[in-house]
């Protein structure tokens, strides 16, 4: 028989045991608990760890910065900019963006140190759209220099200037309904977003979308033939587009995405299978248009005797004549690069059109010099062409200079209006395009990420740090813009000192460096031609419906909130 004494150390062993267990138990809890806590702050701090020397504001936890993004809207970037310097962190929820303001640091990063920055950085409503993931806006590396190196043949002056008369062609039926001998009130912008997406459905797939005739967006759009299919794929194109939100109103999976990344996937996986969801409807919409997309290109390729006009056939011409491409360019990577140019040349194009006739109807001294101009192209019924665009200006201009050498004249050269105006003008329609681009600048903010450390601005960027170039602080900034909320094309007239003292890289509206807008020379003829078109027959004038000044809203571009909406008024 045990003892008192041998049981009550037993006891006391057994009561330690117990107390062992109970205190390896909550240490190893207390361990998991801290553990998870830390991977928790981990995850959402990691990235903040690596740039937190960068200057920027307090952060709210996971939302970061984003209320600041409501309070002050797209001019958030110009008031951080003030109080913070060139170089600044803004937080997308638990994602630092490095943002820099600063022409000379614009430079670094976009063309100095490219081959540290080539890529951009993926932003959450993209990630969740594997459809607009494969076009050559965010493929990496080498096979986006395949890519471009590929694309760019579709830009030769050659095939731009081949493009003219189907540009023509869709401005003429975009203006035909205006013709009224009554003052009339239309939605500019939407007309403008008709013909552009027109001029690209053409000029990219060879199809005819119909939306320049029916001047209706979203809502009863017939192609030529009445054809319902292409109705249908615009509205998909549309609502896919403006579904990409870059701020709170996104689906739910977008939302969660900028806020907590590593959620976005698993819950986009659940949301896209419960019907009337925003996530269901963005992923039905994607597939039906990948599907259509791929149907298009699918047939095309089986076509032997492709008309070599429009993108897809110049591109898969291209294609079949190099080895190296063909890997590159799968069937998928065609339909996304195709479609890619739809929706990144219909808005931007689209909102540059609507900014440039808004701004000039306000400023009548500025219509008058640019009708000046524009008459100066000819009678209304002669076609402008490629070759016109560029250099008629400058012929007559020279032709002028001679006539006046042949009289012996030259010192009328300086007394008549209309070569320097002509000077003014034909610059002045760059002039004014570019000016209206730099007020309204439609795609304020360009990403990129580092793909190794790398030193920007007196600070070192980790690995995968997203860097974003803030073009539209740049372009409101009064050392190289002074007086920067005026309207004044003649601010990028080459003769004034304005232009003379300002940093070669304070205006770069379609990017920097070898990543740079693909589409500049495309767009930018399309808006001399409709330019040309419009003023030779109309003017406009605000609509007193129309809010001032206008609102804008982000997207994956900028917008206007409620639309341009002007009065038609045909010249006599
Ligand atoms: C007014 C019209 C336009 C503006 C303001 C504009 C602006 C831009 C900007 C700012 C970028 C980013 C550049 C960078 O990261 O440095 C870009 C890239 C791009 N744009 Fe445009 N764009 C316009 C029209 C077009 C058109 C008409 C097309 C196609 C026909 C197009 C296709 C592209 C493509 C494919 C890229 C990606 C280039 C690459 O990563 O290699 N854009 N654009």
């Amino acid at each position: 028989m045990k003892s008192l004494e041998e049981e009550e150390n037993l006891q006391k062993i057994g009561g330690m045991e117990v107390l062992f267990a109970t205190s390896v138990w909550l240490i190893s809890t207390i361990f998991t608990g801290l553990a998870i806590l830390g991977g928790i702050l981990g995850y959402l701090y990691g990235p903040y760890w690596g740039v937190r020397r960068v200057p920027g504001p307090p952060t709210i936890p996971l939302l970061g910065h984003l209320p600041l993004l409501a309070k002050y809207g797209p001019d958030v970037f110009s008031v951080l900019a003030e109080q913070y310097g060139p170089i600044f962190r803004f937080h997308m929820g638990r994602q630092p963006l490095i943002i820099v303001a600063d022409a000379e640091l614009c430079r670094e990063v976009g063309i100095k140190k490219f081959k540290d920055i080539p890529n951009r950085s993926i932003p959450a409503p993209i990630s969740a759209s594997p459809l607009h993931q494969k076009g050559l806006f965010f493929t990496r590396d080498a096979r986006w220099s395949t890519m471009r190196n590929t694309i760019l043949s579709v830009y030769q002056p050659a095939h731009l200037a081949s493009l003219v008369p189907t540009m023509q062609s869709f401005i003429e039926s975009a203006t035909e309904k205006l013709h009224s001998s009554k003052e009339e009130e239309i939605t500019f912008s939407t007309l403008s977003l008709g013909l552009a997406t027109d001029v690209l459905g053409q000029a990219a797939f060879g199809v005819n979308f119909g939306l320049s005739n029916t001047h209706s967006i979203g809502t009863s759009i017939k192609g030529e033939d009445n054809d319902d299919e292409v109705s249908d794929f615009i509205n998909q194109h549309i609502y896919s587009t403006t579904q990409l939100k870059m701020d709170l109103s996104g689906s739910l999976s977008i939302i969660l995405g900028l806020l907590v990344p590593i959620l976005q996937e698993p819950f986009r996986q659940i949301f896209k299978r419960i019907p009337g969801t925003m996530d269901w409807k963005v992923e039905r919409t994607n597939r039906k248009l990948s599907g259509r997309l791929d149907d298009i290109v699918a047939k095309r390729m089986k076509d032997r005797e492709r008309g070599s006009k429009d993108f897809l056939s110049v591109i898969m011409n291209a294609m079949e004549s190099e080895a190296v491409s063909k890997n590159v360019f799968t069937p998928d990577y065609i339909s996304a690069v195709t479609y890619e140019h739809l929706l990144a040349g219909s808005a931007t194009t689209a909102f540059t059109l609507s900014s440039i006739v808004y701004l000039v109807a306000g400023h009548p001294e500025v219509e008058k010099k640019l009708l000046a101009e524009i008459d100066g192209f000819g009678p209304p019924d002669q076609m402008p062409t490629a070759h016109d665009l560029q250099h008629k200006a400058t012929n007559q201009m020279l032709l002028f200079i001679c006539s006046c050498l042949l009289v012996n004249q030259l010192s009328s050269f300086g007394k008549t209006n209309l070569p320097m105006d002509f000077v003014y003008l034909s610059v002045f329609q760059m002039q004014a395009i570019k000016e209206a681009m730099r007020f309204y600048m439609v795609s304020p903010l360009v990403a990129r990420e580092t793909s190794r450390d790398v030193e920007i601005g007196g600070y070192l960027l980790p690995k995968g740090t997203w860097v974003w170039l803030a073009l539209g602080v740049l372009a409101k900034d009064p050392q190289n813009f002074p007086e920067p909320d005026k309207f004044r094309p003649e601010r990028f007239d080459p003769n004034c000192q304005e232009l003379k003292q300002r940093h070669p890289y304070a205006f770069i509206p379609f990017g920097i460096g070898p990543r740079s807008c693909i589409g500049q020379k495309f767009s930018l003829q399309e808006l001399k031609l409709s330019l040309i078109h419009l003023y030779r027959k109309y003017v406009f004038r605000h609509s007193p419906d129309m809010e001032k000044p206008l609102e804008l809203e982000y997207g994956i571009v900028l917008n206007f909130k409620n639309g341009v909406k002007l009065r038609v008024i045909k010249r006599t």
